[in-house]
């Protein structure tokens, strides 16, 4: 507490200045009221001065946190002077508070329609707040900046209008952040767009190697009987010439012998039986890729799994190591309904499958079983290689998953195989057999039961 500085007067000079004709006890009555109320004074002055101090700690306070504020602050009367404005508004318009103090707001605006409108939508003795009133004023270098400003009625504390307090944000701020932000945005937009056509670049590509792939097996063997069909032309050309030259029997005789003719003649069906073959499938392989880029429906009708298998492994074994041995057990009829030639693809790839993993074997073997259960067909493909490795197991029928290297597997096969048996309400599975080797095992309705 503070000490009172001045002294307290004496009493004792006091009762000898007493005047006369004044009672001794009247006199002491009266320097002990004025004791009494001087140091009541004292009192007063102490707790005036605690309060100031105290009113100048929150003044204090308030002002350093008018100053730290960022947006711009203008409290004015009720005829739009300004009363005060705090540091970001003297910083703003380049004005010391001293200076705009008792101006008018309109006059921190940078033109007469800014003006007008703020008149219009400010209406200073109105209750109602404004908010987000995008507006210029004039800044520090005379130029027009855009703010957003708010403003709110100030009232006194027994509720009786003052003016209004205005504070705002220059939106360039705001401006920038957000056309950075809508920048990035669309920045990210582009990139998934480019990543979206890479992917279905990529997919594309994948598609076609795998296109080309299925294709490439029909087409070298029509191409390779095609060769052959041309050598048999021109040997029977010749034959053909020598004996309509009327040459002698035993000399046309050593000719056919030696042009080999009766193997060519034997040759010639199968020769043309396969091309035809492989013209169907490569006719098949176009169709079902229209049909794929149409979603038109896979034709259905009935056919025989047996006849599928025999070409399937027809077909791959031309391609395959002449060492590729394959067995096929399948009982005489075993009907299914769907369509032949996607089934035919995924028989094919199984059977490619085991070729290729075989492939290091001394004698590189695949059997194919078949056998009804119930009213199920059943192919079992069981090959002689190292079987399927547990941590690819899981994996096998994912899109693009393929242990082979680049350029021999595009990792579809299974997968697309999977996606035809399941639209013929079959099952594929994968395992290993337990006398070693992978074993695929193809399950499909039988013609005639209600899942077909
Ligand atoms: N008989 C098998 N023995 C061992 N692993 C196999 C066998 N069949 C398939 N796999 C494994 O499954 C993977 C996927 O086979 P899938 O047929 O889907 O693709 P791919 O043969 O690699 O390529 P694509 O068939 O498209 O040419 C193979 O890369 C291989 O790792
Ligand atoms: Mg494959």
């Amino acid at each position: 507490m503070a000490k009172p500085e001045r002294p307290l007067p004496d009493s004792s000079a006091l009762l000898a200045a007493a005047p006369e004709g004044v009672g001794e006890g009247a006199w002491i009555d009266v320097i002990q009221k004025m004791d009494e109320v001087y140091s009541d004074l004292l009192q007063y002055e102490v707790a005036l001065e605690e309060k100031n101090a105290k009113l100048e700690e929150s003044q204090g306070f308030i002002l350093s946190v008018l100053t730290s504020i960022s947006d711009i602050l203008v409290v004015c009367d009720r005829s739009g002077r300004i009363d005060d404005v705090n540091r970001s508004l003297e910083v703003f318009t380049g004005r010391s508070v001293e200076s705009l103090r008792g101006t008018l707001f309109f006059d921190l605006l940078a033109d007469p329609a800014a003006v007008d409108v703020a008149k219009g939508l400010f209406a200073l003795r109105s209750d109602a707040p404004v908010h987000d009133c995008e507006l210029a004023l004039r800044a520090a270098d005379g130029s027009a900046v855009p703010v957003s400003l708010n403003c709110t009625p100030r009232y006194s504390s027994v509720g009786k209008s003052l003016g209004v307090v205005v504070t705002g944000r220059p939106v360039g701020e705001l401006r920038k952040a957000y056309s950075a932000l809508r920048q990035a945005h669309d920045d990210l937009k582009r990139t998934q767009q480019q990543l979206l056509h890479s992917e279905k670049m990529a997919s594309l590509g994948r598609l076609v190697a795998g296109v080309a792939h299925e294709l490439n097996n029909p087409i070298s063997f029509i191409l390779g009987n095609t060769h052959a069909l041309r050598r048999y032309a021109s040997r029977l050309g010749e034959y053909l010439g020598a004996v309509h030259a009327g040459g002698v029997p035993e000399d046309i005789q050593a000719l056919r012998e030696r042009l080999r003719i009766d193997r060519i003649l034997g040759d010639l069906d199968p020769l043309i039986e396969g091309t035809i073959e492989g013209a169907e499938r490569t006719r098949d392989i176009v169709d079902g890729l229209k049909r794929f880029s149409a979603l038109d429906r896979d034709e259905s009708s009935r056919f025989e799994l047996g006849a599928v298998v025999e070409r399937s492994v027809t077909w791959v074994c031309k391609a395959a190591p002449e060492r590729f041995e394959v067995t096929v057990d399948i009982p005489d009829s075993l009907p299914v309904v769907g369509a032949s030639g996607p089934m035919q693809q995924v028989v094919m790839n199984l059977v490619q499958n085991a070729a290729d993993a075989t492939a290091g074997q001394p004698t590189a073997r695949l059997r194919i079983t078949g056998c009804v259960e119930g009213d199920v067909a059943v192919l079992r493909f069981h090959d002689n290689g190292p079987g399927i490795d547990a941590r690819h197991l899981p994996h096998i029928f994912d899109p693009f998953f393929t242990t082979k290297p680049v350029g021999r597997g595009t990792g579809l096969g299974l997968s697309i195989s999977y996606g035809i048996v399941e639209r013929h309400g079959g099952v594929l599975q994968a395992g290993n057999h337990p006398d070693g080797g992978a074993e695929f095992v193809l399950r499909l309705p039988l013609a005639g039961n209600p899942a077909a």
